[in-house]
């Protein structure tokens, strides 16, 4: 195992992931390829075709491919375990095709749906409302059959099941995740524990440098010499990165435990003590939360 330790695999993800030993894993994060149809280059919006492969084959066809993905990442990962899997809804034809369609039909646990409001996304047609929004599934590997598993520890609980991060501007590859994301997962999953934390599809490499710049091990996987020899540029300079990092641990500093703070009569979650409370949001959500608190006559 120790070979795979803090490198990026070159492959066909689901053939590297065959190499990497059973219950070997503590976390993973990933957004795959999404099967957006693309042959050519998007005529609106541009940059969305990856450089080694075609993110085009038929649906039944992807599907049973991140089916076969996903149990390999069960087995790889520990028991008690989880991985969160980025994904969207999507339309062909007018048919919908739902993420959880596929993910009922792997071995893992679904333990919650995360909205991810990206606030902001290429609006091609109108023949739906503007599709702003993309899921995060925290998927999880009971222990003897317990689906429950543990709880998040206390310092998180001010964070909800929607997440509101605008897509990553300054990075090359065509469609990175914000650096705010996985190392939201990876501080509210593992604290200060070590942990080897796998992105099978890692893309310019944000999950490594999440993992990296929390004291974590990584392993990555991705198809393009291209973007892992990006993603191994950044990881070598990711101390420039930090401060993003830093942005988002400020907002898991809760002390008090649930029980603490309703015994207090503090914040528990619901909206009336949400004012009192708010000061451990970060500045910016704040101001924003305030004024539609405000707005709503709260
Ligand atoms: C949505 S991107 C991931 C971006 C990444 N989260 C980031 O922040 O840069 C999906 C990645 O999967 C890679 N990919 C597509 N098909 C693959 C396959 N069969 N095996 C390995 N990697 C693949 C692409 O090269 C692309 O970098």
């Amino acid at each position: 195992m120790t070979k795979y330790i803090n490198q990026i695999l070159q492959g066909n993800t689901v053939e590297v992931l065959k190499q990497i030993p059973s219950d070997s894993v503590d976390l993973g994060v990933t957004s795959p390829p999404y099967n957006k149809g693309e042959k050519n280059k998007g005529w609106l919006v541009k940059n969305v075709k990856y450089n080694s492969v075609q993110d085009c084959v038929k649906e039944d066809v992807y599907q049973q491919n991140q089916i076969e993905v996903l149990n390999e990442l069960y087995r790889i990962i520990k028991p008690g375990g989880s991985f969160f899997y980025n994904h969207k809804t999507r339309w062909d034809k007018g048919e919908m095709f739902h993420p959880i369609m596929w993910l009922t039909q792997t071995s893992w646990t679904v333990r919650q749906e995360i909205i991810w409001d990206r606030m902001i996304a290429a609006n091609i047609r109108g023949w739906r409302f503007w599709q702003v929004d993309e899921r995060i599934y925290w998927l999880y590997k009971p222990i003897d059959k317990n689906k429950i598993g543990k709880e998040l520890q206390s310092k998180h609980s001010l964070l909800t099941s929607v997440w509101r991060f605008p897509p990553e501007r300054n990075n090359p590859h065509p469609a990175p995740f914000p650096l705010e994301l996985p190392t939201r997962i990876i501080t509210s999953i593992l604290n200060d524990e070590a942990g080897v934390v796998i992105d099978p599809y890692c893309g310019s490499g944000t999950t490594l440098v999440a993992a990296k710049l929390l004291q974590k091990d990584y392993i990555g996987i991705d198809i393009s010499e291209d973007y892992i020899s990006f993603a191994k540029e950044r990881l070598q300079n990711c101390q420039s990165e930090k401060k993003k990092v830093e942005e988002e641990l400020q907002k898991h500093f809760v002390e008090k435990t649930f029980k603490e703070r309703k015994l207090n009569k503090e914040n528990t979650g619901k909206f009336k003590n949400y004012k009192e409370t708010s000061q451990f949001i970060h500045k910016k959500e704040r101001s924003e939360a305030l004024s539609l608190f405000d707005f709503a006559g709260l």
